[in-house]
């Protein structure tokens, strides 16, 4: 397929900003450890089209995952594999057939690693180990993510994603905060209940960091090239410190992580001592790995939510929604800014109990008495900047 018509496929799925920051993400990791595709038999009979379309791109595009099939069912799963092999083969994408055997041994993972050299898709089947129990399969699974390395793995669903019933799909599963509550109730179906317990332990057992989707083939792109992703993302969860000041705090990890976050440099000076972004770090929520942290300073008006950034290659995976969730439970009142055209606005709306609209800055607020909104806006106006043009 013509490389500009893939772009611009793309682009039609999300933001070209977006599209092209996760395209140079994935292309700049090694290529085996771009994502695994769980794909069963419904999605073989029932949805084919889309995903084997989504596979087109993918080569098209230089990413090759591999595609599992049969983890849940492996009940034919040589044949399904060989129908997505020959729908590929129409289409001219190299891909060939892998069996795992009962226990996936190191000749087939080296088998599935050469495949990456010949810029060809592998398809696992599962079929040899159909008698295995569903646990053994995961077992498989999981040794496989080891031996890629896997960032990314997809469970193709015909659903849209994890659901309960009568409610909208839950688009992220933070597993620390809410797998024992999704559990508690019984309105999540048997087989999303039972992905989810196979996923946790697979997340746990895993040492790399990884991610887990479940999306249906159509919006397969769209979870991938998107900040706000499509169906369900599940994370193992972060771990934040907290801080007062930045007494602790490795201020040049602190700088790569805002500037990779705005996409700018901090103004000289900015994090020495008496800098503007010392000065606004009274209180400081910080995820371990430096991917996140929400900065707060005391003012005379109430606390002021400095900065609040996550690392753009970490954006849209629910680190800032964690931060987040541990600020407003702690600071039931505070102010802060954000830039007009700053996509998040929009999110920022919907948590604030009030904003005002300005041409250079939105001022925005929860919790603060009316008599003190005019001293919150006129602080956010004349705060000066901390990262240059
Ligand atoms: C703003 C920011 C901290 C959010 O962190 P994040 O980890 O990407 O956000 P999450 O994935 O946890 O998403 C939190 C919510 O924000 C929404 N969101 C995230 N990025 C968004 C975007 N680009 N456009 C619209 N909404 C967005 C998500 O949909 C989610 O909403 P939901 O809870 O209703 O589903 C992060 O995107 C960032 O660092 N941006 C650049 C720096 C910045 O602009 N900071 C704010 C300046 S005031």
């Amino acid at each position: 397929m013509d490389p500009d018509i893939i772009q611009r496929f793309l682009e039609s799925v999300g933001q070209k900003a977006d599209v092209d920051l996760y395209l140079k993400l994935f292309r700049s990791q090694r290529k085996e450890s771009f994502a695994i595709i769980v794909a069963d038999a419904q999605i073989v009979r029932a949805a084919l089209d889309p995903f084997h379309f989504d596979l087109r791109i993918l080569a098209g595009l230089g990413l090759y995952p591999v595609v599992l099939v049969g983890l849940l069912d492996a009940r034919d799963a040589d044949k399904q594999s060989q129908r997505i092999w020959e729908w590929l083969l129409e289409d001219e994408v190299p891909a060939r057939v892998i069996g795992s055997g009962t226990d996936l041994p190191q000749e087939i993972q080296t088998a599935v690693h050469q495949t990456f050299d010949e810029n060809t898709i592998p398809i696992v089947s599962l079929d040899a180990a159909k008698e295995l129990a569903i646990d053994d399969r995961f077992r498989l699974l999981r040794t496989l993510a080891a031996s890629l390395e896997t960032r990314k793995i997809i469970f193709l669903s015909t659903s849209s994603g994890i659901e309960r019933e009568g409610a909208p799909p839950i688009s992220l599963v933070n597993l620390s905060a809410d797998y024992d509550r999704l559990l508690a109730t019984s309105d999540l179906p048997r087989r999303h209940a039972s992905l989810l317990r196979h996923v946790k332990a697979l997340l746990e057992a895993l040492p790399q960091r990884m991610s887990v989707a479940v999306v249906n083939p159509l919006h397969l792109l769209r979870e991938l090239f998107t900040v706000n992703g499509a169906g369900t993302l599940i994370r193992k969860g972060s771990h934040f410190e907290k801080h007062d000041g930045l007494g602790a705090v490795d201020r040049a990890r602190l700088t790569t992580l805002l500037e990779s976050a705005f996409g700018r440099s901090l103004v000289p000076g900015a994090m020495e001592d008496g800098g503007l972004v010392v000065a606004q770090s009274e209180h400081v929520y910080l995820e371990e790995n430096y991917l996140g942290a929400a900065l707060l300073a005391s003012t005379a008006i109430a606390p002021y939510l400095g900065k609040f950034a996550v690392d753009r290659q970490a954006q849209g995976d629910g680190i800032g929604g964690e931060i987040w969730a541990m600020l407003t439970r702690d600071f039931p009142v505070f102010f802060w800014r954000a830039r007009p055209s700053n996509p998040i606005c929009s999110w920022y709306a919907k948590q604030c109990d009030g904003l005002a609209r300005f041409p250079d800055w939105h001022v925005y607020w929860r919790g603060l008495p009316p008599e003190k909104i005019p001293a919150a806006i006129a602080y956010c106006l004349a705060l000066p900047q901390s990262f240059q043009d």
